[in-house]
């Protein structure tokens, strides 16, 4: 994937990787009837919501928490690189946990994704993870799809994780994948 450029996230980047996030759950063109998000820390949210900036900030410091940002070169001469991405990770000892990813709507269905989740992976794997799991609302089967394609496996489930604009509750399926 020679187009895509990948770079760690910093404290600096909190603003972009919450646009980015608000663009990839965006009601319709993203995920709120058909994925889910997790809820921010510290607040309550709903499937399809972004955190904010405080939130992004909050898990930034965490520790062994980390975030990586995709991009592609600009369509005109000079043009910025385009963001189009953004995965966020936390690895305590050899336990890998995905906290949040996507790839903006106009993006998909071209590998960017599968690229940057085995980044992702390998970024987590380098700092101790000897497995990683995440949660994905049971309606989000392009998600589930797409993990399941890159090699996650399903090991349980929550019941009503998440809460849908509407009030109502939805689970979560718990996937996790070895790096071993
Ligand atoms: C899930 C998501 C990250 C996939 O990103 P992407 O860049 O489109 O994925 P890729 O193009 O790399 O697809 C890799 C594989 O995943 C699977 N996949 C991806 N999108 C799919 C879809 N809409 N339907 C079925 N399978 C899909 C396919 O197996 C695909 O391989 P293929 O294109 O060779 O068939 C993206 O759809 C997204 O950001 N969704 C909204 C946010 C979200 O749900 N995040 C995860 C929450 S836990």
């Amino acid at each position: 994937m020679t187009d895509l450029s990948i770079r760690p996230a910093t404290a600096c980047d909190v603003a972009l990787l919450s646009a980015l996030q608000a663009e990839c759950f965006q009601p319709g063109g993203g995920a709120e009837s058909v994925a889910g998000s997790q809820e921010g820390p510290q607040e309550a949210g709903h499937v399809g919501e972004a955190w904010s900036l405080r939130s992004w900030a909050e898990v930034l410091a965490m520790p062994g928490s980390f975030a990586l940002l995709a991009a592609r070169p600009g369509k005109a001469d000079n043009a910025e690189d385009e963001p189009l991405g953004f995965f966020l990770a936390q690895v305590l000892f050899a336990d890998g946990e995905l906290l949040s990813f996507g790839v903006v709507p106009a993006c998909r269905r071209c590998g960017y994704g599968r690229w940057l989740l085995a980044e992702g992976l390998a970024a987590a794997q380098r700092q101790g993870a000897e497995r990683v799991q995440l949660e994905v609302a049971e309606n989000n089967r392009r998600a589930q799809n797409f993990y399941i394609s890159a090699g996650f496996s399903l090991i349980g489930r929550r019941p009503g994780y998440y809460r849908l604009r509407d009030g109502r509750a939805m689970d979560a399926l718990i996937l996790r994948k070895s790096l071993t």
